[in-house]
């Protein structure tokens, strides 16, 4: 049998067509496409460039969509939860998340069966964001991860709709999706009752919404909902996906897994597999575009914004562009050797920047690293077929299809 393919390592020519074709229309508004880092600091940090609608009719009115005044008073409520000056904040819980994880791929293992990737880090990390965010234990064999897949990869199919416009709004895709969003909306009326009845306190953030819905009218419960959406959307897959990409890489690249392996079993530091998830969210960031609109006049670089204009940020693009990045198409990841600089501060913004720099950056960060340095240290995971592997584009960056895995037991050097 041939060896897996390893198609998923070209450029995507999709996000690269989109992004060649010229400023245009789209939707009736003209989109300015944007993929050099200084123009994406410029944006980022521009006072009337703010967040547009885009994901606001899908996916509500949450902390991820918002802007102006109403972000500001959310996130100022939920920064607290999520302290950037102590990263290691969740860390207990991280380690119980973990512990599942691996307890499942152990039970794996043991069958000599494969198991789908995606699933099973959106299964891990769907647990910890449980945990964490509303202080719910789910059992380490929980079945949410296919009813979120369903909402993403619906709401992704819908969103390109508004991006691309030579993806017209699919019908199906809709009606898939209201659906999706049903089966969503009553998961989160169920983690309410369930934070309600147990009386979760501040120290998760459902306590913290729940306390400002019942003592601020302007806090509707309909902006609890949102929030949770919001945590669900922004916290299971983004990491779940980083996760999946790295393993992807490292088995197609198993000079550089072994050098991970050897770095685990005989030195102190794990700066090696610090360096490949770092290369890994370069090469594949969840959030591969931004999109923001003017509301004001404003000149970036030579485009001329003015009121109402779209700016679509390219992660992917910028995080690939040939003027910043040798080989920009490679797995290398020795460029982020300790001590790396980077060639520009936006030319590697996996986690955003400015006032809307990721709430979950610190956690984000943590359980991908525990989680692979914790697989990576018992098990090998292989790719069990040779099906290409195309990326997907929709909400966030993932492979155009779940796939199989053995896990293999590591005998340490
Ligand atoms: C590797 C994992 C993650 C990546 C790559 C990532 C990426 C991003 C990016 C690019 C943004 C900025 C979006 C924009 O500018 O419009 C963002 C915002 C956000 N992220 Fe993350 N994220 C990750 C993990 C998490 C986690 C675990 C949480 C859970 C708390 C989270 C919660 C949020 C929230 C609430 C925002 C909105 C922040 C605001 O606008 O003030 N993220 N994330």
């Amino acid at each position: 049998m041939a060896g897996p393919t390893h198609d998923f390592l070209q450029p995507f020519e999709r996000i690269q067509r989109l992004m060649d074709s010229e400023p245009g229309e789209q939707g009736g508004r003209r989109v300015i496409l944007i993929n050099d880092p200084a123009d994406v600091q410029t944006v980022m940090h521009s006072p009337v460039i703010v967040r547009n609608e885009t994901m606001r009719a899908l996916a509500g009115d949450g902390l991820i969509f918002s802007d102006g005044d109403k972000w500001r008073e959310r996130r100022r409520a939920m920064q607290p939860s999520f302290p950037p000056s102590d990263p290691e904040r969740h860390a207990p819980e991280v380690e119980w998340a973990v512990a599942g994880l691996m307890s499942r791929l152990e039970r794996i293992a043991g069958t000599g069966e494969t198991f789908l990737l995606l699933e099973e880090m959106l299964r891990f990390t769907t647990r910890l964001i449980y945990r964490v965010a509303f202080g719910i234990e789910l059992s380490v064999d929980h079945d949410k991860a296919p009813m979120l897949i369903r909402f993403f990869d619906s709401a992704g199919e819908t969103s390109m709709a508004f991006i691309d416009s030579r993806s017209p709004l699919d019908i199906n895709a809709m009606r898939q999706f209201q659906d999706a969003r049903r089966d969503l909306d009553e998961e989160i009326e169920s983690i309410i009752d369930h934070g309600r009845r147990s009386g979760v306190g501040a120290d998760h953030v459902l306590g913290v919404l729940l306390g400002k819905s019942s003592e601020e009218p302007d806090f509707t419960e309909e902006d609890v909902r949102d929030e949770i959406r919001t945590l669900l959307l922004a916290g299971a897959e983004t990491t779940s996906n980083v996760l999946t990409w790295l393993f992807l890489l490292l088995d197609a690249h198993p000079d550089e897994r072994d050098v991970i392996e050897a770095e685990l079993d005989e030195a102190a530091t794990n700066d090696r597999l610090r360096s490949a998830i770092l290369e890994t969210m370069r090469l594949f960031p969840p959030v591969w575009f931004i999109s923001r609109k003017a509301i004001g006049s404003v000149s970036v670089s030579g485009h001329d914004f003015e009121e109402g204009d779209w700016a679509f940020l390219c992660t992917y693009l910028v995080q690939r562009n040939p003027d910043y990045w040798e080989r920009p198409n490679d797995f290398v990841p020795d460029r982020f050797a300790p001590g790396y600089e980077l060639p520009h501060r936006y030319a590697w913004f996996p986690f955003g920047g400015g006032r809307h720099l990721c709430l979950g950056k610190a956690l984000g960060e943590l359980e991908t690293f525990v989680a692979a340095r914790r697989i990576m240290h018992s098990f090998r995971l292989v790719r069990a077929d040779d099906d290409p592997l195309p990326p997907r584009i929709g909400l966030v960056l993932k492979p155009c299809h779940d796939v199989p895995m053995l896990v293999e037991e590591r005998t340490r050097g």
